[in-house]
């Protein structure tokens, strides 16, 4: 990747793409490239662990793509999606470090919207229920030479149904390459699944290959005493992160309801002048009605 030329487009790669490569380097996913694509190229099904953030999403296809280069054979690589949402921003994501365009080379596929072109798209992100659909009038998925089936662990009702369809279609499509990945590390039923052929268990190889290392340090402080109050304490927790720690954004997982009713009380609870946490800093994050923009991650908190 570190070449002059785009194999995908013949163009020279712009200052920008060089940027982002730099960045991509940090990512555990690129750095174990190597171990990656040994794995990959020697068997059909291929697990990956890995935490989230480490590069499953962004990074695994593109090493397949830039492996297999599927566009000289008319091939495209599928990656699955469980929310619509995040099929969209990881393509434009994907599409920009490839240095290519959204929707030419590297696509998404949603239900209503299928920003792809048949003719040049050869990595195109997708919900899992719109594959589901293409299995139903392809059962051969014919197109795809790589099947990547991301976030696993979510165990969403059409990528277990996929599992199942594409567990019978590798034994018929020999040439066909299956990617299952997750973010927690009981895999071990997804390998025995796999791996498990007209009842013999171990009967093909599935690997579970783990992507090792952290992609921000972690620590973990627990309450002295029980908290009566969950939502009242995460509240007073994030405030006190906000005035004691520099710049930078609090993540609060909590239900839906307990974060509209954080809006008035998290202004209630800061001065006037307290250095730029209003509402227009508090961002639910319901992935499902996001649109585009906020989607995307947040800028470094203003001040
Ligand atoms: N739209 C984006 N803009 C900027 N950086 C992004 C974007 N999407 C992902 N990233 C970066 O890429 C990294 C890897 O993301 P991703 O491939 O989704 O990881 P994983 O799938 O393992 O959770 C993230 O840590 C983040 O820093
Ligand atoms: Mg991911």
């Amino acid at each position: 990747m570190d070449i002059e030329t785009n194999p995908f487009t013949g163009v020279a790669y712009s200052a920008r793409y060089r940027n982002i490569l730099e960045t991509r380097k940090a990512l555990s996913a690129f750095q174990q490239m190597n171990r990656f694509l040994a794995v990959y190229n020697k068997n059909q099904i291929v697990i990956i662990v890995g935490e989230t953030g480490c590069g499953k999403t962004t990074q695994i296809p593109q090493i397949i793509a830039y492996s297999d280069l599927p566009h000289l054979r008319g091939k495209i690589i599928g990656c699955t999606q469980p929310r619509r949402v995040a099929a969209m921003s990881v393509a434009q994501r994907v599409a920009e470090e490839m240095d290519v365009k959204l929707g030419k080379q590297v696509g998404y596929s949603i239900r209503f919207e299928d920003v792809t072109d048949p003719k040049t798209t050869f990595l195109k992100y997708m919900t899992d229920g719109l594959l589901l659909r293409e299995a139903m009038t392809d059962p051969e998925l014919r197109k795809y030479s790589t099947i990547v089936l991301d976030e696993a662990h979510e165990r969403t009702l059409s990528t277990d149904i996929l599992m199942s369809l594409l567990k019978t279609l590798v034994q018929r499509r020999k040439d066909l390459k299956i990617v299952i990945m997750s973010a927690t590390l009981d895999a071990t039923k997804f390998q025995k699944y796999f791996s498990t052929v007209d009842g013999v268990q171990g009967a093909l190889p599935v690997p579970i290959l783990k992507i090792r290392g952290r992609t921000h340090p972690v620590e973990v402080f627990y309450t002295a005493e029980p908290e009566p109050d969950y939502f009242e304490a995460a509240i007073r927790t994030a405030l006190s992160i906000h005035r004691a720690e520099g710049p930078g954004d609090i993540l609060i997982f909590q239900g839906r309801l307990a974060l509209s009713s954080a809006y008035p009380f998290t202004r209630h609870s800061l001065p006037n002048n307290s250095n730029a946490c209003s509402s227009r800093h508090l961002a639910p994050p319901m992935g499902r009605s996001l649109g585009r923009s906020l989607s995307a991650p947040t800028s470094p908190k203003p001040v």
